[in-house]
């Protein structure tokens, strides 16, 4: 598998803007792993959705 970097917590408040400014930035794919807590939002990455560098997981 190429590189990849993998975020926890990526729905909340700064795993959702580190996302979005590593998506922007860099060009090594994104993995979230995130538990949806109330404090997840996947609408704060609707503009990555689709993105072939970005991956979402529910998990804890
Ligand atoms: N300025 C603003 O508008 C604003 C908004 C929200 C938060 N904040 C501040 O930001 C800071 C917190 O931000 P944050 O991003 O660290 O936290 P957060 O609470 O915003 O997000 C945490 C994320 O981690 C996920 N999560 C929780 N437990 C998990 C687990 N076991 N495994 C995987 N994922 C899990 C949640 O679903 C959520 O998406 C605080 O200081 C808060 O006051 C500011």
């Amino acid at each position: 598998m190429e590189n990849a970097i993998m975020v926890t917590g990526g729905a909340g408040f700064i795993g959702s803007n580190f996302i979005l400014q590593w998506i922007e930035r860099e060009g090594i794919p994104v993995i979230n792993l995130d538990k949806l807590t109330y404090a997840g939002n996947l609408r704060n990455l609707e503009s990555v959705n689709g993105d072939p560098r970005y991956t979402f997981v529910q998990g804890a």
